[in-house]
């Protein structure tokens, strides 16, 4: 029988999802769909507690549900209860499963890409503090960083990733970024800023260790102003596209019984999308 999975979003025309399943379906041959679905906000609530009756075997979700999502789940994966925020969901006897593939996004595709990243790492330097950060800081201290600086705008929401995670989260002011910058091996940037119609991230990187790795989860455009400035001072960058690419592995495996993989071939695929 035909499994369907499906991104609930709102909006959701924009994902590259479908493209990504698709594109695994049609290599291991499997019988099934990816589709979009748009649920409105408003209908979040009744979508996820009738999941059951979608016709769907799975699905993804995208903004603004991850935490609907969360709170209709029968069982949630540990990553998704400490996020309160929830981004694969499937079906267990009838009842609505959930997990949290963006840690495990994050840190796969630094894995891939940089595979000894982590060592003698001590501290990193996280930009924002927005849902994007949650999992990246929980990403990193389940790595056993030490400390983890998360800066902000507004402050107070780089204070509560302290209150939720601990102190080994060490909150500060956007505007005393500069001075936390020094000798600094690993920035994450999880602002939206340089995202295609948002200002460019522009800030200084002569105080980054000579063998630090800057990373953007921003990947349109791919090469954003921060890992163009990185890459001109020989810095180590990591693009954002992989992050989406290794989030979509296990949900794919759950609902389609394969473990697919992050090939060149769909990397260059997803690339040739974006450019579109
Ligand atoms: P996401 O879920 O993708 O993380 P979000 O929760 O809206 O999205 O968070 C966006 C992040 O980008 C926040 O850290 C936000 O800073 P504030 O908490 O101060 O809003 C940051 N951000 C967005 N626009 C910004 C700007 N112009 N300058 C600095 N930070 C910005």
């Amino acid at each position: 029988m035909t499994r369907h999975a499906a991104v609930i979003g709102h909006p959701v025309a924009h994902s590259r999802s479908p493209l990504i399943h698709g594109y695994w379906l049609k290599k291991h041959g499997i019988d099934g769909t990816y589709g979009l679905r748009d649920v409105a906000p408003e209908e979040a609530d009744t979508f996820f507690a009738n999941f059951a009756d979608s016709g769907l075997v799975g699905c993804n979700v995208t903004v603004p549900h991850k935490e609907a999502a969360f709170r209709a789940l029968a069982e949630a994966d540990q990553v998704a209860r400490a996020l309160g925020a929830a981004n694969t969901l499937w079906l267990e006897g009838g009842r609505l499963c959930g997990g949290n593939t963006d840690v495990y996004g994050f840190l796969a595709n630094l894995d891939a890409a940089e595979p000894d990243w982590t060592r003698a790492l001590g501290e990193a330097v996280v930009l924002g503090a927005g849902g994007a950060s949650r999992a990246i800081v929980y990403a990193l201290l389940s790595r056993g960083i030490d400390r983890v600086v998360v800066a902000n705008r507004t402050l107070a929401r780089a204070e509560a990733l302290r209150e939720k995670f601990g102190p080994r989260v060490l909150p500060v002011d956007w505007r005393d970024l500069a001075g936390r910058l020094n000798g600094c091996r690993l920035l994450v940037n999880t602002t939206s800023l340089s995202m295609k119609g948002q200002p460019p991230l522009d800030i200084e990187l002569t105080a980054l260790s000579p063998d630090a790795l800057v990373t953007d989860i921003v990947y349109v455009p791919l090469e954003t102003p921060l890992l163009k400035a990185a890459k001109a001072r020989g810095l180590a960058t990591v693009d954002g596209l992989g992050m989406l690419l290794h989030q979509a592995v296990p949900g794919f495996e759950r609902w389609f019984g394969v473990r697919p993989e992050v090939t060149p071939e769909l990397r260059e695929l997803a690339l040739a999308d974006l450019a579109a």
